[in-house]
């Protein structure tokens, strides 16, 4: 049976928090604070439960008609298409002053917006599923797929590849194309036969990558050329990335002036490290091979000794500074001993999820390093997905010193 619920906060993931009668917290996705909704529940636990949106009676001032068409027809490639602009800054900025406050005990955080990037037109990585030869995303709170005509947020030469792609018998394809050389490359799932795409395209099945083939493309970011394999991590749009090493640099520079050793932890093909660590003698770790011999050419200019590794297993070397760049589940127990053993008393962190970010931030502070400011660079508009800069200071002596 429906109920009426009138959220009052957002929950990391993007979903909106209610108290229903009862007090019990339920996690609703598509409603935002402000909004009086009708809900369905569709999952219940001991502690909280989730619904579906099933009307809204009365939207919130954050709440605007969807920009894109396929989010009507249930595509769940965004998540957040349905919040004004300038709230969905808002909302990440607050997300992260919270996680801050909650999981990292900060007290009274700084957290800044970083620049406003366009929300349409932009994202230069696309991945997505393959249905009937088409490009797919999968349907909101489902794991089917939705095809769609094309994708207002993708780069136009990322959305021409949704328009006029045919990927074959493919299952899942990742879209990558380069804003600034132009190049594209196409990496499909299981292999790359029967796709048809525009002349000039490059187009590589995981089949062939599996035997050794190589294929990349070339991107340019802070001034400098970055060669990407097909399976090597880059930044989802070049925009976002300047902002990102912008950032980066900034914390960097306020937090370790003088600092001339600098350690990059997750290095992929070298962005911070061939970016922050020019003029600075660098150790990059990383685990995934690709990324490393793309590292190797990118930076072959540059004082930067890269290392093949798990942070895990990695010998930390010494350092005045560490960045850090992890994967969603952020550095954990063992990267944030890393970070300490390294014998840096300043670290800048960059997480892409908001819960890892905080509980690396209550980590690091029981490794002695305090919380220094954080930027949110809003990567991802239009999805609640949060990108974030934030600076920590180790004071000389400090605790848990390695
Ligand atoms: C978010 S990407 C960042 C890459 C790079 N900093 C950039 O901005 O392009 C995270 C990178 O960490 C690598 N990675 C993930 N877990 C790792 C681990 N435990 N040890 C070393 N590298 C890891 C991934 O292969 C990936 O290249």
């Amino acid at each position: 049976m429906p109920i009426d619920l009138r959220p009052h906060a957002i929950a990391v993931g993007g979903d909106a928090v209610a108290r229903d009668a009862d007090g019990r917290v339920v996690f609703v996705a598509g409603a935002l604070p402000g909004d009086h909704v009708q809900v369905e529940v569709t999952e219940e636990r001991k502690a909280f439960a989730r619904a579906d949106l099933v009307a809204v009676l009365a939207a919130g001032p954050d709440r605007v008609e969807p920009g894109c068409p396929h989010v009507r027809v249930g595509c769940g490639g965004c998540g957040w298409q349905h919040v004004e602009h300038g709230a969905q800054r808002r909302l990440k900025r607050g997300l992260v002053t919270e996680v801050l406050e909650r999981q990292g005990k900060v007290v009274d955080p700084v957290v800044l917006d970083g620049p406003d990037l366009p929300p349409n037109g932009a994202r230069t990585t696309l991945r997505g599923l393959v249905v009937g030869s088409r490009f797919a995303y999968r349907r909101r709170r489902s794991h089917d797929p939705v095809t769609v005509a094309d994708c207002p947020i993708a780069h136009p030469l990322i959305d021409e590849l949704v328009v006029e792609g045919r990927f074959g018998d493919a299952t899942e394809v990742t879209l990558r194309a380069s804003a600034r050389t132009g190049e594209r490359l196409v990496v499909v799932t299981p292999d790359a036969s029967g796709v048809r795409v525009p002349a000039g395209v490059e187009v590589v099945g995981i089949d062939e990558l599996q035997k050794g083939h190589r294929a990349w493309f070339h991107e340019e970011v802070a001034g400098r050329r970055w060669r990407v394999s097909a399976t090597s991590f880059f930044q989802a749009r070049p925009d976002g990335a300047d902002a990102l090493v912008a950032a980066v640099r900034d914390a960097v520079e306020r937090l370790a002036p003088d600092a001339e050793r600098l350690v990059d932890l997750c290095s992929g093909v070298g962005l911070f490290a061939g970016t922050v660590g020019a003029g600075r003698r660098v150790v990059a770790v990383e685990r995934h091979r690709p990324a490393v011999v793309d590292a190797r050419h990118n930076l072959a200019d540059l004082d930067v000794r890269l290392i093949r590794a798990s942070i895990g297993s990695w010998r930390p070397s010494a350092a005045d500074v560490v960045v850090a760049d992890p994967a969603r589940t952020g550095l954990g127990k063992e990267g944030v001993a890393a970070v300490a053993a390294t014998g840096a008393d300043a670290c800048v962190l960059v997480s892409c999820d908001p819960a890892s970010l905080g509980r690396d931030a209550g980590l690091l502070a029981a490794a002695g390093y305090r919380h220094a400011g954080s930027t949110v660079i809003d990567l991802f508009p239009h999805t609640p997905h949060v990108e974030v800069v934030s600076g920590f200071v180790r004071p000389e002596g400090g605790a848990g010193r390695g």
